[in-house]
């Protein structure tokens, strides 16, 4: 049997022994009375009794253990032309300050903080410091909209916010304090303190009494050290697209956190202590907090926090540039920055000006792995490009190829197979695992490993609705895949509304509910076409209310523009179309998935209970209009 397969069998038998075992390598104030504890399915708890810090883990331990000259964090900004590089030492003092400060401002244990920054190093201080004192941290994407901002507020009831003046983007500066001003206006609840980090580029009026600028707010506060958590405490809650606008808090529990993020960097990246590892994502996803906050810090990696693109900052050889400059050996983004790269330098000719004798591995996640980009990936870097599979809830990967235990062969279109702690089922309605090849609902057999979400912030029901109940004794994905013959998992598609745009997850029922509220809008559907760069763009439809007759054009401006208000730039919601009707089934449901077929020229089986099959001639027309369905 093979390295993987062993490994992989050992943590299915033996789950408690393998991370116990897992769990040695992480520093426990106090060790667990309990590894598992299942009692309670699904709100299953690990290395229960257990107390610990992760922030002792990410930071204090390595300077402890003799890497406090060692660089932590670089931050490498081409929109600002500024590279700063943290050693641990030099992190440590300045996330035990802002512990400080959060303390004097009374945050203290289990204490919720919002967190609505763009990539600078006080974002990653900001997280590290809440994890220090035992608050719970909730960061919010930068792209997101005063609205959405705003139902992460009232749920998570900050008792306070850290923001930034602005972001930049290329090309723009992306004003924050409007946006938290008008959130924190919208809000039920209101946070007593915001703490404001001033950008050169853009200073923001501070509201006093509540408003302080971030170097001010260390006046007067002491440093603080770790405190003792308990193992299942919360680190932190991210929120993550449902399939309504009401977003999913997802709980991530301290100690299987730690256990499992660790374990991850040797196992499934095969990096070491000391190497210099990049994920090129946002602090804002989960990606960004898994890959590029905690587990290179809990492994005593360099991690790298990019504030740029692929491409235009200044150019497609940016990420090459950043890897040859740090010495990044392990890298990870998203399919469609490859694809943004290939689109301009499809040869690779600024690759080749760049010495890339460190990089070992690239890693893509976030949406499906087209074979195209996989072979482009592979033929320029000629080291394994390795795509894997794994959502905000669970934390940290569930299928991948694991380098660190035995590279497996390359499937394109694959993230190979589960990888250790997890038990993938593909499953018919019944919950009847299907025939091998056959598509099905991919699950994951109960318990879930130690990261795994323990449930929702302060809504087990929703928890136990969204994800447990569909299939019982199974953690529902939400993706439909495959696992063939030789046992490799192919991702195909969402069971829900969820569509993947340049690797950030949104939800279409939430766009409709924004589309729905204008006032000559009848009905809509909102659905995802495939898209070359960035995977998959939201399209909408519309039908008008009766005796409306402003020009269509206008109507479907305001659209895009309430979608970019209320949810944000990040929805690229850009193109919507009004119709006269909606193909729906007998009983009203309109038939989303075929309209989608039908734009991205899939075949597709015509329902029996469809209303009026002629419908589907006009959409095919108006598809073909906006340039899809062949057009
Ligand atoms: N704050 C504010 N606005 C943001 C933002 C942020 N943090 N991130 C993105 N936006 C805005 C962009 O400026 C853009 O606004 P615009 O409509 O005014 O142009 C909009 O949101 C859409 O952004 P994006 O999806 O990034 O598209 P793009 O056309 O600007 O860039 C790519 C395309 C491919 C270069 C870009 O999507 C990319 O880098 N993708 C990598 C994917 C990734 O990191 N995924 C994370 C999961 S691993
Ligand atoms: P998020 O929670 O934002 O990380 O998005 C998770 C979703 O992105 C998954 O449920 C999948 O639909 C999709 N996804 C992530 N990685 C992959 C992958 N490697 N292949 C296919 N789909 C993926």
């Amino acid at each position: 049997m093979g390295l993987y397969a062993d490994t992989y069998r050992r943590s299915l038998e033996d789950p408690e022994g393998f991370w116990a075992e897992a769990a040695e390598d992480v520093v426990w104030q106090k060790r667990w009375d309990r590894v598992l504890d299942n009692d309670n399915e699904p709100f299953t708890r690990w290395f229960v009794g257990g107390k610990l810090n992760t922030c002792y883990n990410a930071v204090d331990r390595h300077v402890d253990e003799g890497r406090g000259a060692q660089a932590a964090v670089i931050y490498d900004s081409p929109v600002t032309d500024t590279i700063i590089t943290i050693s641990y030492a030099a992190l440590r003092d300045q996330v035990a300050a802002f512990a400080g400060v959060l303390l004097k401002y009374g945050v203290g244990y289990g204490d919720r903080v919002i967190i609505y920054m763009p990539m600078i190093p006080e974002t990653v201080i900001a997280m590290l410091a809440c994890a220090r004192i035992g608050a719970v941290h909730s960061v919010v994407f930068g792209g997101f909209a005063a609205n959405e901002l705003a139902k992460r507020i009232e749920d998570a009831t900050p008792k306070l916010v850290v923001s930034a003046s602005c972001g930049i983007e290329p090309g723009r500066v992306v004003v924050y304090k409007p946006l938290l001003d008008g959130a924190i206006e919208a809000s039920a609840h209101k946070p007593d303190t915001c703490i404001i980090v001033q950008r050169p580029m853009l200073e923001a009026p501070l509201i006093e009494g509540r408003d302080v600028e971030w170097t001010a707010a260390h006046t007067d506060s002491t440093p603080s050290d770790c405190v003792e958590v308990d193992a299942n405490d919360p680190v932190y809650i991210l929120y993550t697209s449902g399939t309504t606008g009401v977003p999913k808090g997802v709980v991530r529990p301290t100690g299987g956190h730690l256990v499992a993020l660790k374990w991850s960097m040797k196992n499934i990246y095969g990096v070491d202590p000391g190497e210099v590892y990049w994920a090129a994502s946002d602090v804002g996803w989960v990606v960004g907090h898994s890959y590029i906050v905690y587990a290179p810090l809990f492994q005593g990696c360099t991690t790298i926090l990019y504030e740029g693109k692929p491409v235009g900052t200044p150019d497609a050889g940016a990420f090459w540039r950043v890897i040859a400059q740090h010495k990044v050996s392990c890298m990870f983004t998203a399919p469609t920055a490859m694809r943004a790269i290939k689109k301009e330098d499809p040869q690779g000719k600024l690759l080749a000006q760049y010495d890339m004798s460190h990089f070992n591995s690239q890693f893509l996640a976030g949406e499906r792995c087209d074979p195209d980009t996989l072979h482009w990936t592979e033929k320029m870097l000629k080291v394994p490009v390795i795509d894997h599979w794994w959502q905000t809830e669970t934390g940290w990967p569930i299928a991948s190829n694991c380098i660190g235990i035995e590279c497996l062969a390359i499937k394109p279109g694959s993230p190979t197979a589960a990888v250790p702690g997890w038990r993938i089922e593909v499953l018919d309605p019944e919950c009847n695992p299907v025939t091998v090849g056959e598509i099905g609902a991919i699950s994951i057999r109960l318990p879930l490993p130690p990261g795994a979400l323990p449930t929702l912030w302060r809504n087990d029901d929703r928890f136990v609705e969204s994800y447990m109940a569909a299939y019982p004794g199974y953690y529902q994905t939400g993706d439909a895949g495959v696992i063939d013959k030789e046992g490799y998992l192919h991702v195909m598609s969402r069971t829900d509304d969820i569509i993947n745009v340049a690797g950030h997850r949104l939800s279409t029922g939430g766009m409709e509910q924004v589309l729905a509220s204008h006032q000559d809008v009848a009905e809509c559907a909102v659905l995802g076409v495939a898209d070359a760069l960035k995977g998959q763009v939201p399209l909408g439809f519309l039908v008008l209310k009766d005796g409306v007759n402003r020009p269509d054009a206008e109507i479907v401006a305001d659209v895009v523009r309430m979608v970019r208000q209320e949810i944000g730039p990040v929805a690229s919601f850009r193109q919507a179309a009004v119709v006269k009707r909606l193909p729906k089934t007998r009983s009203g449901k309109i038939l989303r998935g075929i309209i989608q077929s039908i734009a991205d020229c899939q075949d597709y089986q015509m329902p029996a209970t469809i209303d009026d099959p002629v419908i589907l001639d006009e959409i095919a027309a108006t598809l073909k209009a906006l340039g899809y369905a062949g057009g």
